[in-house]
Formats: C-alpha cells, structure tokens, sequence
C-alpha cells in the first residue's frame, strides 16, 4: 500500500439522491396518519417541508403565496431592483391579511375619476378616505359608478363609516359586515384614527386555507433572499419578510461571513446561511456567527448546475445536508438543516430527511408549476417553462445576481445553465403529489414522522431501478 496517495485513499465518497435507498422498516402507523410538518427556522415551523428557490425562474410573490397557503415557504429571488424585491414581499403578506397595515388610501379632495383609476391600477374596490390619520369616510366601486368623475371624493363617499377596533375578532367581523350588508369594514382606533382595513373577500380566502403558513398577524410567511454585501438592501427587507437568506454559492468565504455578521446584528430578523457544502464550512460560520436562523446545503448539484463541471469543486447535496449534521452534532446545536439541489420528487426528499435535513429548497420541481414567473411554452402537444440557474448567462445579464458568485477576475464563468422542464399543473397539485409519496415514504422506513427519519437505514444502490421499456404514463 505504501506507494498509494493517502489523500486518494482517505477520501471521502459523497453519495447523492440515485446512489441510495431508504431500507423499510417496522410500520407502526398509516401513510394517511404521518406528520410532516417541521422547522423551517429555528423560529417558524412549516406544515409542510417544502421551500422554494430564490430564482428568478422559480419565486416571485405568485409562488410564494401558493406555497405559503399550504404550509410551506416561498424565497423571493433577489435578481432584480430592491424596489421590486420589496414589492413582491409585500404582496404575499398583503394576499390575505386578517387586518391589512398597508392600506391604499385617498384624500376628500381627490376626484372620483382619480380614484377610479387607483382602484383600477390596484385592483382594488374600496378607498378608505383619511384627513390627517383619522378616517372621514370610504369610497366604494359602487359609489365611484354613482358619480361624475369630475366630483370630489368628499360628494361620493360613505360617510357614517360601519367600524371595528383593533381587537375585533374574526366572527364579529363576519358578523359586522353581514348585518350591514358591506364588504369593507375599517379599524379604527378610539381616537378615531385609521389603523387598517378588513375585507369580506379576504376572510373567505382565508377560510379556504386552514393549514396556511402565518404570522402573529395573520399574514402570509415569506422569506427574501439578499446578498451579503448589501446590508441596505438586507435592512429594508428585515421590516417585512420574516426571515432572509443570505444567498451566495460558496458562503464559506471569510468575506461573506464578516458581511453576514452585520446583517445579523442590524436586521434583528432571523438569518439563514448558504451555500455550505462541509463539515468544516459548517463550523466555521455557525462559531463565527452570533445566530443562524437555518443552514442552506448543497454546492453544485441542482438542476441547472454546472458549477462542478466547470470547476471540479462542489458538495453533492445528501452529502453536504450529512457534513452539517455532523457539525451539529459536533456542536451540541438543533439550527434546522435545507437540503437544496437536485431534489426530483418525494423518494429524495425522504433520503434527504434521513441524513439530518429538517426541510428541502426545491427550484425546479416548482419552475414546472403554473405559478412560477417563467412563461408557458408549447412545444408539438406539450407545455414547457424555462427553469434557469442563476449563474447562466441569461440571469447573470440582468446583473442584481453577479455577486451571489465568486468574482474570478477575468471573463466570468457560466455556472448555470438553462432548462426546459415540463409544465406540471399548480402548487397545489405538485404539493398533494409530494405529500402522498412523502407519506408512503416514512411509512415504509417505519418512521412516524421527518424528525423520526433520522433513524432509518439506507443501502447502496448498484443496479438501476428503472426497468427496460419506453414508459408511457407517468413520466415526471
Ligand atoms: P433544483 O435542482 O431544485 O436546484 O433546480 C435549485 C438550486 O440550485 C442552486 N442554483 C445554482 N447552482 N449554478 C449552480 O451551481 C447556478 O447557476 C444555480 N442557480 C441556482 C440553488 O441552490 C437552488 O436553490
């Protein structure tokens, strides 16, 4: 053995999702009765363990709503102005807010023909009308129809305004509105001062999606992806996403990790750091930060990747989720573990459990769905949406995302690529499908829920699982 390179011979195999499979174990319960719902953060738990790619291809305020509406998360991209990173959080917690805070009013000497256009651009149909903060009266859709446009607000409007106070609860709201036929009632404080406004359309959706991912407010929960080195940028954000990730490929970097001190220290918000791909990266951040919210894993092994082609250097994501278990291990710490890369469908999602991941960050599992920003393209008799990586050219070109990758002085190199991945219907289908083979997974394994993962056994896969013969149906 003498003559063998020890480092060839020490080296570590990274096994990915194809390379195992989770061994069956004592069944105790049904499928049909296994919990799935888990940590996100260290501070917001998910109904179900599923979180979208901050991708230009993949989460805007569209998917993030969808998601969050079954109990999971979305992470607006940060490939674009703050301005409209802002807006896109912004219209998640507006979706369906108990009491909206965001309120777009007008004043008593505004025309009716400019708020008509308010209403239109918005696509909103009532203008509570505030004079100095307290609320004077409320114009609907109904009274901008009555009335000339050229008319001031203050002629149109509602002025013996139906009310609520702060505390009011979700059924005397029902019950307020019902008995006054009305589908907008305004918070007001004792003061008179205008706080919010709750809409009947609101609460019915709301009713809609019992399991849903709140906050304290009732607002939807979104996460924002920011850069490191715009604390700007982070500070604004903090005020209305409930928790950002600091989103570079390669986090373990002594720059990176000074920048995100800061952005720890001033945002007060929960932070989530990655890409990490190593034990040693682990480590190194989670000791030299003061409190990390959850751990992104995986380097290089998405869908769109091309990081380990081009550079020979990466983590594959089962590996990288086990290296951060051992850190924590090593540590004494729970900090919750994203499994993000490559993830096709609910069997690596369960390996991916096993190994220590309490949630899994999927990018192109959600590109496929109706709520993604990419368009629909048909291709002969089916549908496709582009699924692209964030260090293709094509993302690369909008120039927001640039410093997610390391600078190597000369001509940057493509990490990323661009896909065409079939259209697969809405979230909420994708959800249900992932939820039921998720179920059939843990039950096999024995386990009663994701946390209960950890104790199954896997083997080593030699022989391929699919079999000979062109499939015909379900081909995902
Ligand atoms: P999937 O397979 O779910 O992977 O589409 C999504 C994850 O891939 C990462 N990502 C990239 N990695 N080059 C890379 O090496 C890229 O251009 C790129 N863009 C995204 C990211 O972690 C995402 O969540």
């Amino acid at each position: 053995m003498g003559s063998y390179n020890k480092k060839m011979l020490d080296a570590a195999v990274a096994f990915n999702f194809d390379d195992l499979i989770v061994l069956p174990g004592l069944a105790q319960v049904e499928p049909k009765d296994i919990s799935i719902g888990t940590r996100f953060t260290k501070n917001i738990a998910l109904g179900v363990p599923f979180v979208s790619s901050p991708m230009d291809t993949v989460t805007e305020s569209a998917m993030a709503i969808a998601l969050a509406r079954r109990g999971g998360v979305g992470v607006i991209h940060r490939n674009c102005s703050l301005e409209e990173e802002l807006n896109m959080v912004r219209a998640v917690k507006r979706a369906e807010s108990f009491i909206i805070r965001n309120v777009i009013l007008i004043s008593r000497n505004s025309t009716v023909g400019e708020a008509s256009t308010i209403m239109l651009e918005n696509h909103i149909s009532g203008l509570p009308v505030v004079e100095a903060g307290k609320l004077v009266g409320i114009l609907t859709s109904r009274d901008v129809r009555a009335n000339d446009p050229v008319n001031r607000v203050e002629q149109a409007m509602t002025k013996d305004v139906i009310t609520a106070h702060e505390d009011v609860t979700e059924t005397e709201a029902i019950n307020l509105m019902r008995s006054n036929r009305i589908e907008k009632l305004p918070v007001v404080g004792s003061d008179g001062t205008f706080r919010g406004l709750i809409t009947y359309k609101d609460i019915i959706t709301r009713g809609k999606y019992q399991h849903a991912l709140r906050d304290k407010d009732g607002r939807l929960v979104v996460a924002a992806a920011v850069s490191p080195f715009d604390l700007e940028r982070a500070k604004a954000l903090s005020k209305d996403a409930d928790a950002l990730i600091v989103d570079v490929a390669h986090f373990h970097n002594s720059a990176v990790i000074a920048a995100t001190k800061k952005i720890i220290k001033e945002t007060g918000r929960e932070i989530i750091i990655g890409n990490l791909g190593t034990k040693k990266g682990v480590l190194d951040s989670v000791s030299a930060l003061d409190s990390v919210a959850a751990l992104r894993m995986g380097i290089g092994s998405g869908s769109i990747c091309i990081t380990t082609e081009v550079t020979r250097a990466g983590s594959p994501t089962l590996f990288a989720v086990s290296q951060a278990a051992d850190a924590l291990e090593e540590l004494g710490s729970d900090i919750p573990i994203i499994a993000d890369g490559g993830i096709k469908n609910s069997g690596d999602i369960a390996l991916a459990f096993v190994f220590g991941a309490s949630s899994v960050m999927m990018g192109q599992v959600f590109a496929g769905c109706e709520e993604s920003p990419s368009p629909k393209t048909r291709i002969e008799d089916k549908y496709y949406k582009v699924h692209r990586g964030m260090g293709s050219a094509a993302a690369r070109a909008k120039r927001a995302i640039v410093d997610r990758y390391a600078d190597s002085g000369g001509k940057n190199i493509e990490e990323g690529i661009e896909i065409l991945v079939p259209f697969r219907g809405r979230v909420d289908d994708a959800v249900d499908e992932l939820v039921g083979g998720l179920r059939a997974a843990i039950g096999y394994a024995g386990a009663t829920d994701i946390r209960e993962m950890r104790n199954a056994s896997v083997a080593l896969v030699r022989t391929p699982a699919h079999k000979d013969g062109i499939r015909l149906k379900g081909n995902k």
